[in-house]
């Protein structure tokens, strides 16, 4: 895949290939996001943050990794605070802020709506999200974090058994991750999800094709046996009709240690792309398993400013100049 310029909209644009040459830019990006060197690559770039919907990590790590370059960042997190509020459309807005940046990420509500406001931009758009269908980025930090917590005993991405739980149906983290895996040999996904909250028969059938192996199973116990990653989701009440009809679905599978240790292979990994609901009536993933060594929610999370450094120096062409940028810190770093 050729990255210099192009928008980032989908994980269908990505291949085994072109996942395992952002990875290898991620690995050149650690020390930067460790804080034990700094880059000024992107110095005098900005970067157009744009928010229409909630985000702590996304935003945030889209942001820092920007800045870990050098570049600067302006963000505009809600509707109300923008001039869609007053009806201007996305293709002017896009038009407006493309002469304002040199690179923009956006999430929005709709699905499709990042894709056409990137046609109007004059400067590559990655989407942060839109609506319930895609969350490229989520992707590549989620596959990346499984090859590296795979990678510490030794195995890989190919042959891999993992159990995706809840909220399948809207979870636009899970659709773009099953793309993704999609490119490797031979996964087995146990779904665990409430009936009206499956995974779209569009992606299933996709899979296999593909000559992956899917499983179903109503419950929990069962379907985090034999698994090397439990990847767990959040039900996403933002996309349903009422709160109401999320709410019958919270809580229905809750992972805990109790539940972990009893049913699951040693060093099973867990993940879950975060928020995790820890409301009394959610608890999908309890906070009894924070000390659990194979809780990777926040080796995760910190993956995805690699992964975003990785996406802009791809994209803005800068790969082969951060090193030559670069100097030590000056100040001190506790993580050294
Ligand atoms: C996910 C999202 O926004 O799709 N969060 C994230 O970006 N890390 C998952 C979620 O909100 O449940």
């Amino acid at each position: 895949m050729e990255f210099l310029g192009k928008h980032i909209l989908s994980v269908d644009q990505f291949d085994r290939n072109a996942t395992e040459q952002v990875f290898a830019v991620a690995e050149e990006m650690q020390v930067y996001a460790e804080r034990k060197r700094i880059t000024r690559v992107l110095e005098g770039a900005i970067l157009s943050n744009m928010f229409f919907e909630p985000s702590t990590r996304t935003r945030v790590s889209f942001g820092s990794a920007f800045n870990l370059l050098g570049g600067e960042v302006r963000e505009t997190t809600e509707v109300k605070d923008s001039s869609l509020a007053k009806g201007e459309s996305l293709y002017d807005t896009a038009r407006v802020l493309s002469g304002y940046s040199d690179i923009i990420v956006m999430r929005h509500p709709e699905e499709g709506s990042v894709s056409e406001f990137s046609e109007a931009s004059r400067v590559p758009v990655i989407n942060g999200g839109d609506g319930a269908n895609e969350h490229p980025s989520q992707a590549l930090l989620d596959l990346y974090t499984m090859k590296k917590e795979l990678g510490t005993k030794e195995k890989g991405l190919d042959g891999l058994r993992i159990a995706l739980i809840g909220d399948l149906k809207n979870g636009r983290a899970v659709h773009s991750l099953c793309k993704l895996l999609s490119h490797y040999q031979r996964i087995t996904f146990n779904l665990i999800a409430p009936q009206e909250l499956e995974l779209s028969d569009e992606i299933e059938t996709a899979l296999i094709a593909k000559g992956h192996t899917i499983k179903k199973h109503v419950r929990l116990e069962e379907g985090i046996k034999d698994v090397e990653i439990i990847y767990v989701t959040r039900t996403q009440e933002e996309r349903f009709a009422s709160q109401e009809d999320a709410d019958r679905y919270k809580g229905l599978f809750r992972l805990n240690q109790s539940i972990y240790t009893e049913h699951c292979a040693p060093n099973t990994v867990i993940m879950h792309p975060l928020p995790r609901d820890s409301r009394k009536d959610a608890q999908e993933l309890d906070i009894d398993m924070n000390e659990n060594p194979n809780l990777a929610i926040f080796r995760q999370a910190d993956n995805g400013v690699v992964i975003r450094m990785a996406l802009f120096a791809l994209v803005l062409g800068v790969v082969e100049e951060v090193h030559n940028h670069s100097q030590p810190v000056t100040w001190f770093s506790s993580r050294l």
